[in-house]
């Protein structure tokens, strides 16, 4: 079967493109026919070398997938051949990755695709959607009502932050790198939204939150814990994820005198129960069109490496490229 794969570490131009056997399931596994899978800035890592990960080479790339089972191993109970599904944390403890024609899942990794959702819809939101809600509901403990900042609302991670608060029937602020994305996020719901280029962000947050913000919501990988903390409200929470390498300062009193949290994941720790209650909830809002996938484009699988360097301009040289996934279909 056609994968993209490396079989070492390095820059995009370790990927390879080409056949690999194809796999067979495990007795709690299916085999997905896969119909979509899309970039996160974690695979990009992965292929680096630049995160310690247990690979297996060769190693398929890839965390999520959208696609239809085609079999089934004897242990298998939840689903049958013919569903559609979708799973994220691929790729990942010495698992293999998505980036194939075929891809072996554990069915406890695997949630029903809603009749009314595309593939490449679910698989631009597997992810990031799930992290948008441990970071907000099981962490954050968002309550309808509150006020809700986020760094970057139309990324990734960021455009479901924006809309899952909505969904939850927070407000929310936003910042975005260009008029046009400014529009996007009030497009996804943003209640108040500010160009973090041109406008003045932290005066558009005390004139919008005059009491603070409930949940500050950090995309950065360079958090500014003292222009953040001085603007959250009595028991505010923060939720950062991103930013291995960061040491920023963090100014003490103005946090522990308000009563405030710090909360701090990674996705791909949280048990598959906790990825199946998150998953439950965003297949409702999907099909219910409150959370919509935000796709900057979609290419074939062959153009694996080119989505690799798109990428990484975009999210780590911070070029602003995207305004949202890239989704490839094998
Ligand atoms: N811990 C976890 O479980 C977890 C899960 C997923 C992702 N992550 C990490 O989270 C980070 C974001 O991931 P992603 O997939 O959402 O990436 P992404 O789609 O590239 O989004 C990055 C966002 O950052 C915004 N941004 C860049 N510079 C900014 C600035 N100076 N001020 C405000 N916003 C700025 C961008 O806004 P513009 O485009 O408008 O410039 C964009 O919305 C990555 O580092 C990723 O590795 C962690």
């Amino acid at each position: 079967m056609k994968a993209a794969y490396i079989t070492r570490t390095g820059s995009p131009d370790v990927i390879i493109y080409g056949d690999l056997p194809e796999p067979k399931p495990a007795l709690s596994e299916c085999l997905i026919k896969v119909g979509a899978v899309d970039v996160n800035p974690i695979d990009t890592y992965v292929r680096g070398g630049l995160v310690p990960a247990k690979i297996n080479f060769p190693f398929i790339l890839g965390r999520d997938l959208a696609g239809t089972i085609v079999a089934l191993g004897d242990q298998v109970k939840r689903f049958k051949v013919g569903d559609r599904v979708w799973a994220t944390n691929q790729g990942f403890a010495g698992r293999q990755g998505t980036f194939s024609v075929l891809a072996a899942v554990d069915e406890c990794w695997l949630h029903a695709t809603p009749p009314n959702v595309r593939d490449e819809d679910v698989v631009a939101v597997s992810l990031v959607g799930l992290t948008a809600h441990l970071g907000l509901l099981r962490d954050a403990k968002l309550k309808a009502g509150e006020i809700v900042f986020v760094n970057g609302g139309t990324g990734g991670v960021g455009s479901c932050v924006v809309q899952m608060a909505k969904a939850t029937g927070a407000q929310v602020i936003a910042t975005a790198g260009s008029d046009d994305k400014v529009a996007l996020c009030r497009k996804l719901g943003a209640d108040l939204a500010v160009n973090y280029k041109t406008q003045d962000v932290v005066a558009g947050i005390k004139s919008f939150a005059p009491n603070g913000v409930n949940v500050w919501w950090e995309t950065l990988r360079e958090p500014d814990f003292e222009r953040a903390i001085p603007l959250l409200a009595m028991r505010g929470r923060m939720v950062v994820m991103a930013g291995r390498e960061a040491k920023p300062a963090f100014p003490v009193g103005a946090f522990y005198t308000k009563d405030c949290s710090l909360f701090g994941f990674a996705m791909f720790n949280s048990s598959a129960a906790e990825q199946q209650a998150a998953a439950a909830d965003i297949n409702r809002w999907m099909s219910e069109g409150k959370l919509k996938a935000q796709i900057d484009r979609v290419l074939p699988l062959s153009e694996t490496a080119a989505a690799h360097r798109l990428q990484e301009e975009s999210t780590i040289q911070k070029s602003g490229g995207l305004t949202g996934k890239i989704v490839l279909k094998p």
